[in-house]
């Protein structure tokens, strides 16, 4: 069977743009994958040519593969429950946003973070691979971490890998993967109908 004869991930009313229509948000990571330069790269890129409010760009990221040291850094800022899965990914990337510039705050700064972050995860799986954000973690640690200035908010860190089912997921892990995913519906999303 074709991936086309297969229902989508994600069940709509027409159809979507395949890598939108499969997008999920996995936590059973394969630890053989491995990210390559260039890949790495294209999710910044991704990232980098996000629209942005008055083109004033106030996200940064760090980016760091599994078996580096600062991948190893940030995992020992995840929430223990992200530790267990978010140890496993090929790469880490933590997103954080200036808030403020010259004493003023930035507008938009977190509409335009969040936007690289949603096209970064568009660029993952164009890659094959998947994205899941997570904000379980010490948000003072990773400013230390990374150095932060005072009006650099830490936002997410992005885990980066390859999906797997097998047996070395942890089976809580392999379970949540596996449980039914849900959106509210289309009419509840519209403040008004489609017209
Ligand atoms: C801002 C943000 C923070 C999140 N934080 C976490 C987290 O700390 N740990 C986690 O396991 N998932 C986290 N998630 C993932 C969501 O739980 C997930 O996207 C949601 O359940 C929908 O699943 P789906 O992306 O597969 O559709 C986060 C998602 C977003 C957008």
């Amino acid at each position: 069977m074709t991936a086309l004869d297969t229902e989508p991930r994600n069940a709509t009313s027409v159809p979507l743009a395949p890598l939108l229509a499969e997008r999920w948000s996995p936590r059973g990571f394969a630890t053989g994958h491995e990210l390559s330069d260039e890949e790495l790269t294209s999710l910044v890129e991704a990232a980098r040519w996000t629209p942005s409010y008055f083109n004033q760009q106030p996200w940064r990221l760090a980016a760091a593969r599994r078996g580096t040291a600062l991948f190893d850094d940030i995992v020992d800022t995840l929430a223990e429950f992200n530790q267990l899965w978010m140890r496993r990914v090929s790469a880490l990337v933590v997103l954080v946003t200036e808030t403020e510039r010259d004493g003023e705050t930035v507008p938009y700064a977190l509409y335009d973070a969040g936007q690289a972050a949603a096209h970064l995860s568009v660029q993952a799986a164009h890659l094959g691979l998947w994205a899941h954000q997570a904000a379980g973690f010490d948000k003072d640690a990773i400013a230390t971490l990374l150095d932060l200035d005072p009006a650099q908010l830490p936002l997410t860190v992005i885990a980066i890998g390859e999906h797997t089912t097998a047996e070395d997921v942890p089976e809580k892990i392999r379970e949540r993967d596996a449980a039914p995913r849900a959106r509210r519906p289309l009419d509840e999303v519209l403040l008004a109908p489609l017209a």
